[in-house]
């Protein structure tokens, strides 16, 4: 019988299905939710919000050495998700911004933030068992758990999906599905060739491809892989 935490790493390209398979996996097996993006997200606006030049490196690692950045979990409506707080303040939705968009790969690939915000990643562990999506976690955060997705799709469909969340969020610019194609595939490029944990396929990932299936259907894959071994193993 293992008492370790067990830890559903999630990962894939922006607007994949990451975050509604992963709040529906989380949801099914009543573990707490960790959407990375948001943590790489609210500290990018905290930059912007400081006034300071995304390409600014030393203000940028000034300003997290500090500021308070803390992490808890509050019911989200479907079960625990997380919360992130900058200097006591929580951006909310302020994260989901085209601005943040823009500049949320470049404040990412430094590799000092990226070890930061990694170890605040691995202590929420301590907490109990958890669904992790974002774009290094099988391969760098918690690269021995045993249970690993890797989620695409059709760069088309996944325009189309976030043209629709940022409608949703109220940030719509109106802008034609093919701009925010191009937007996306800019983010992916930088996501997958910077220098410290890029975004790649793990060896041992399942690969789902979300383009045709609802998040439910994929959601259920997930669920199907994990329950065999996750009972094997608890
Ligand atoms: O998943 P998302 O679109 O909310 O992620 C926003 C950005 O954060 C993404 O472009 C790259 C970065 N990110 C990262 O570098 N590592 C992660 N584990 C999660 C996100």
């Amino acid at each position: 019988m293992s008492t370790d935490p067990v830890v559903i790493a999630i990962d894939g390209p922006s607007a994949s299905g990451k975050s509604s398979v992963s709040r529906l996996v989380a949801e099914a097996l009543n573990f707490r939710h960790v959407d990375t993006g948001s943590m790489y997200r609210a500290f990018t606006w905290k930059v912007l919000e400081a006034g300071i030049d995304p390409a600014n490196k030393e203000q940028i690692l000034d300003l997290m050495k500090k500021g308070r950045f803390e992490c808890d979990f509050i019911e989200g409506g479907h079960g625990l998700r997380l919360r992130t707080r900058l200097d006591g303040i929580d951006p909310g939705e302020a994260i989901r911004s085209p601005k943040i968009e823009q500049y949320v790969s470049q404040v990412s690939a430094i590799p000092e933030v990226r070890a930061w915000l990694v170890q605040k990643q691995r202590d929420l562990a301590d907490l109990g068992d958890l669904v992790v999506e974002g774009r290094d976690i099988g391969t760098v955060v918690f690269p021995k758990t045993p249970f690993k997705f890797y989620l695409d799709a059709d760069p088309k469909v996944r325009a189309q999906r976030r043209a629709r969340d940022q409608t949703a969020a109220g940030f719509s610019s109106g802008a034609a599905v093919e701009s925010v194609q191009n937007a996306i595939a800019e983010r992916d490029r930088k996501d997958s060739t910077r220098t410290t944990s890029p975004l790649k396929v793990a060896d041992d990932a399942i690969r789902i491809d979300t383009s045709l299936h609802t998040p439910q259907d994929s959601a259920d894959v997930v669920l199907k892989h994990i329950r065999s071994r996750y009972l094997e193993r608890k």
